[in-house]
């Protein structure tokens, strides 16, 4: 049972995934390769360019993508907006073409979110210059799932060269409510290339629906990666920013044993410090998450495993990295 479902999960993965007009869409019929090295071109081979994967794809998607247009957000003023929000404004409620926002560098101190009513919106920065979207929303002021700068409910959301932090103070378990997301994932159909997901407790709500995550890094301290999302991390940097107290990488949060849903990271590193860190913990009770060849370290230990694996079908299962 437990192999079935990490196979499941595995292959769960690639559905879809753009960055500019390079869509992806996988017959998952190859598995990825144990081999790291070999992992960007099974994603290639998986991430065939729009025209050679029409057929296959959601019509309105095809339509959308044919008729992509670009919208530039420069602090300087020599773009088409200087916040983020004022592009987003500017895209209609019940979008019909990719819009692809570009973001020039500098700090963005602004709460954004995509209504579910605009789907096919694209993020991006430009290597190198990565524009950092920043607020300091926290639990107390908004609640968990809306204190997140950046909210995504809309489909087929990319983002691509870009920073999302949540500029909160690191919760000191004192202060009630000071958990701050970063970023939440509720749209079907985002990809995230490249994107550096900065935070303390509760930085990344990978809150439902499919949804890949490739190079990136994302930090935190406890639940950091949280949610019902149905997911895979590729080559993902997770780096732990633990202290004397417990550390928890992941809380997934699947309730029914129907659900199909799960985090699936492979090809990943676990970095960072830490006196106790767990991979993950179930928020409900039917959790699933797999870590497959990845490397799970922290900095007082050479402990590095090439296949890893667990899963939660009723209770918790704590797993520590080091005693
Ligand atoms: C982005 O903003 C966060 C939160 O304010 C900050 O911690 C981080 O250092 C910034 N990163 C860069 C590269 O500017
Ligand atoms: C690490 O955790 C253990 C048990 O939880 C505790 O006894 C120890 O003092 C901690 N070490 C540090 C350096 O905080
Ligand atoms: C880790 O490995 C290095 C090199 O093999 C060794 O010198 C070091 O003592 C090891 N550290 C621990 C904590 O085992």
């Amino acid at each position: 049972m437990a192999s079935n479902s990490r196979s499941s999960i595995i292959h769960v993965s690639l559905m879809v995934a753009f960055l500019a007009s390079n869509i992806a869409l996988a017959n998952d019929n190859v598995p990825i390769p144990a081999v790291k090295s070999q992992l960007n071109s099974w994603y290639h081979q998986n991430v065939k360019p729009l025209s050679q994967r029409k057929t296959t794809l959601d019509p309105s998607l095809v339509a959308a993508e044919s008729a992509a247009t670009v919208i530039k957000v420069m602090q300087d003023g020599s773009g088409n907006f200087k916040t983020i929000n004022e592009a987003i404004k500017s895209i209609p409620k019940g979008n019909t073409k990719r819009v692809m926002v570009y973001i020039g560098s500098g700090t963005y101190n602004e709460k954004i979110r995509i209504e579910r009513e605009k789907p096919f919106i694209t993020l991006y920065g430009a290597p190198g210059k990565m524009p950092n979207l920043t607020y300091g929303g926290t639990a107390l002021e908004y609640g968990t799932l809306d204190s997140a700068t950046l909210i995504v409910e809309s489909d087929y959301f990319v983002a691509s060269n870009i920073i999302i932090s949540n500029s909160a103070p690191r919760p000191d378990g004192k202060r009630k409510g000071a958990q701050a997301v970063a970023l939440r994932a509720s749209g079907d159909k985002a990809t995230f290339y490249k994107v550096t997901l900065l935070g303390f407790q509760d930085t990344l709500c990978d809150d439902a629906h499919w949804h890949i995550y490739k190079d990136c890094l994302i930090q935190g301290t406890v639940d950091f990666v949280f949610g019902n999302g149905k997911t895979l991390f590729l080559n993902t940097e997770l780096r732990v920013l633990g202290d004397e107290g417990m550390s928890v990488i992941t809380a997934h949060a699947r309730d029914k044993k129907t659900d199909d849903t799960g985090y699936s990271f492979v090809h990943c590193d676990v970095t960072g410090t830490g006196n106790g860190t767990l991979l993950g913990r179930a928020w409900m009770s039917k959790s699933k998450v797999v870590f497959a060849y990845s490397n799970i370290g922290c900095k007082d230990s050479n402990s590095s495993l090439d296949f890893f694996f667990f899963y939660i079908p009723f209770t918790c299962i704590f797993l520590h990295l080091q005693s």
